[in-house]
Order: C-alpha cells, then structure tokens, then sequence
C-alpha cells in the first residue's frame, strides 16, 4: 500500500513506478532529510501540535532510520518512490503509527526544496574549500616564479614577455571572482522554504521561522507558492559551476600546451599523468585533459536545469525532481577535479631555462624598441613602422633584435644608441612595465601581497 494510496483503487503501473521513482538518486539526499524532519518535529511539539512524547518517539526513530540508512541496513526501494517517502516508511516500521504524525505541516514539495538546500549549502562550502587550496598552489607557484621570465601571447603568438608568476596571479584573481560569486550565492540558498506546504501554507500553527533558526538557515522564503517551485539556486549554482569549469578548463588547456614537447615549459608531475598502452615514450597530461573534458557535463546540466524549468507553471511540477542528477553530478565534478587540480599545480616542475631560452630568441622585445624610440621624440606610429622595418630585416637574415650591431640598427634610425641593448633585454622588458597590475617584479609582488591578504580572508 502506497502512503498515498487512498483515493485508488488500482495499483500503480510497474513501469510508471519505476519511470517516477527517484530513489536510485535522491538517497543522497537522505541525511539532510532526516536533518530537517529532525528541526521540523521539534517545531511540532514546540507550537503544540503534537506532544512531546510523540516527537521524542518520532526524534529517536529517525535517528535509528539515519544510522540504518547510513550502514546500508535500510531498504530503500521504488515501491516508496523517493527518499521522502522511503524515510517515512521506515520511521513507521520502527515506532509504528506514531510515526504517521511526522509529516504534519509539511508536504513533499516544501520539504525536497528544503533538503536540495541544505544539501548545497554543504556542497558550496565543500568545494569552496577546495577552491582556496587551488588558489594558494598557484599563488606558491608566482611565490617561486618572481624571477621567471616567460613569452606571454595574444593570438597563441608570441607578444610581450611577462612573468610566470603573473601568469600564475592571473589565475588566482579568476577563481578569486568564482568564490565570490559562491559566497554571494550563499544567501540565496540559505532560506527556509519549509512551512510552504505543497503550495499554499499551511492550516497548523506552525512556526517557520523556529525551524529556519534550528537549521540555521538566514531567513524563511516570503511566498509560499515561489517557495517550492524556485530553484533558481539550482541554476545559479550550476551557473557559477560552468563559469568556474571554463576557468579551470583555460588552465587545463594552458597545462596541455606547455607539457607537450614543443612548448616543453613545465612537466606534470608522473602522479598526474598517465602512460600509452601502445607507445611506451608516452606520458600524457590525463587529467589536465579531462577536467578540460568535464567542462561539457557541468554546462550541459546547467542547460538542463534552465530547460526543465523553463514555462513550468507555479507551483511544484513533477519536472522540477529533475533537478537533483545535475546538481549532485556538478558537485562531484567540480571537487573531483579541485581536488586533483590543488597538487598538480604544486608539484608541477616550471621550466625556467627554457622559458628564458623563448623569450631570449624571439621578438617579443619589438615593442621596447618602438617604445625607445618615442621617448627620443619619434611620433608611435612612426616608431611601430621603423620597428617593423627592422623586425623584417632580423627575419630575412635570421637574428634577433639584441643580435643586431649598433651599426645595422643605426641604419633604420639614428636615434637608436648603445644603451638599447639593456633595454631590450627580457628581464628589462619585463620590469619596464611598471604599472599597477603589470608584469614588473615589484607590481607582481604586490598582486601576491595583495593576493594573500584575500586568501586569508576566504
Ligand atoms: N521526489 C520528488 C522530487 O524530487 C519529491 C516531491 C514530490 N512531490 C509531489 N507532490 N509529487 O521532486
């Protein structure tokens, strides 16, 4: 017999059963569900709705439900359709009908709303923590790259040489905005929608905002109708998600890059990498690759999540169990590869001679020489062309701007004297761009400076 079987007369179609059940997912959701039983029957008893002893009865048998759940002791099955029910079911068995009063107040729809929250809130922080790991190994990577000088790129071809621990900062500052953006997002999840009932509130003299304080939750949801059909904090989590998936994903394609042979300016620790079945020279940057991979998951369920939704009419619709798969997906996604991302980048091996062999042999000191030049008074536009003119020359007779003579550089301008060959060195390069988040040593030091007090802060 169903628990809502009543106004039937006929069984449930198996395969309807097994089309609408949501046990075989939503089971993780079991332990916030007894959490918030737990709150809502103390409430129950507090405002008098149900005695004391019963809620104590119904307390002590959702705790011996949590612990059967929690060894496997308990059989959750399709026949009780999803967690809600499996839990009631089980609670019923083991201090029999008392257990019935439990689900006094409270409907299904108010009540998932409620678990999904309190199971993000936790998911949020989980991978939060995880975040600020990731941040603080690139953070030691900058920390120990202050004086490694690295091509930077526009276009993937080489521009102006900048410092690796920049390019390390960049990343920071990038999964800085992720955090804050999971943060902001905290207050939104953290409402009680409990006490909205299946869609109107509730008849009982309930006290919403008791079981909101016992849950810690900031406040109660104003409308009782947006209370169980919202999930926009589904969306905004899987959105911030897919946002943070595409940083971790420019990175992962980065890492790609500059472990093959032909950047060959870090190597992946062996840890993190994988061999060839067939081609025993192989170690391939597996997983960079595959958090690059996952990013495809993490946006197709927050595409899923904004379709499902879409032109659903108030108040709970059935669709709206879709919600679960994709966020819990999100979630293992998202730590699975944080979790992995935080020691890689550590134990990662920065090429420094190499990086400096790029940048000593290549043009990308092209736009000091253009700079030199206006500061001797030629107009920029004059000075790009001459510059131009004389990377053109370098071309055709296979050198390098520092490998010029004085002499030959002198024939493309007069302006051009001894002291030049400082000025284009990489390191002079790099430290003449002097401006507040610029590449200079001393700029970077304080975007760490700057960095640290903000990790602290997380
Ligand atoms: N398993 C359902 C879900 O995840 C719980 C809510 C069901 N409510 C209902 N009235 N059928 O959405």
């Amino acid at each position: 017999m169903k628990l809502w079987g009543g106004r039937f007369i006929k069984p449930t179609n198996e395969l309807v059963d097994e089309y609408t059940a949501s046990i075989q997912f939503d089971q993780k959701l079991a332990k916030y569900d007894i959490q918030g039983s737990l709150a809502h029957v103390e409430m129950l008893a507090a405002c008098k709705i149900i005695s004391e002893q019963d809620a104590a009865k119904i307390a002590e048998g959702l705790k011996v439900v949590a612990e059967k759940i929690e060894s496997k002791q308990a059989e959750l099955t399709k026949d009780h359709e999803d967690i809600h029910m499996n839990i009631e079911k089980l609670l019923i068995d083991e201090v029999g009908s008392v257990g019935g009063k439990l689900h006094t107040g409270r409907s299904r729809n108010d009540q998932v709303a409620l678990d999904m929250r309190l199971y993000l809130r936790e998911a949020i922080v989980g991978i939060a923590q995880k975040l600020v790991s990731l941040q603080q190994s690139l953070h030691q990577q900058a920390a120990s790259n202050l004086d490694t000088v690295f091509p930077g790129y526009t276009h993937l071809q080489r521009a102006q040489p900048v410092l690796f621990a920049h390019h390390m900062m960049a990343y920071v500052f990038m999964f800085q905005r992720d955090m804050e953006r999971l943060i902001d997002s905290w207050k939104r999840v953290n409402q009680s929608p409990l006490g909205a009932g299946a869609l109107a509130g509730t008849t009982y003299p309930i006290d919403r905002h008791y079981v909101a304080r016992k849950l810690n939750f900031e406040g109660i949801c104003d409308n009782s109708l947006d209370a169980v059909s919202d999930r926009d904090f589904v969306v905004e989590f899987l959105s911030n998600a897919s946002l943070l998936s595409t940083h971790l994903s420019r990175l992962c394609e980065e890492l790609v890059q500059w472990s093959s042979i032909e950047f060959n300016f870090v190597e992946l620790d062996d840890a993190f990498c994988t061999g060839s079945s067939m081609m025993p020279q192989k170690k391939n940057p597996d997983v960079a690759e595959l958090v690059r991979g996952k990013t495809g998951r993490v946006y197709g369920n927050l595409m899923g999540m904004l379709t499902t939704l879409k032109g659903l009419p108030l108040a709970y619709n059935k669709d709206m169990q879709e919600d679960k798969e994709g966020m819990f997906d999100t979630v293992d996604t998202l730590k699975g590869a944080l979790e992995l991302f935080a020691p890689m980048i550590e134990t990662m091996v920065v090429k420094k001679g190499v990086m400096y062999q790029a940048v000593a042999n290549d043009y990308s000191n092209a736009t000091d020489l253009a700079d030199y030049l206006v500061d001797k008074g030629l107009p920029f536009r004059e000075a790009h062309a001459v510059v131009g003119q004389v990377v053109l020359h370098c071309i055709h007779q296979n050198k390098y701007l520092l490998n010029m003579s004085i002499e030959e550089l002198k024939v493309f301008s007069t302006l051009i004297e001894k002291d030049i060959y400082t000025v284009l060195s990489p390191k002079a390069v790099v430290n003449a761009r002097d401006v507040v988040g610029g590449t200079a040593k001393t700029q970077v030091e304080a975007q760490l400076t700057k960095a640290e007090i903000i990790l602290e802060e997380n």
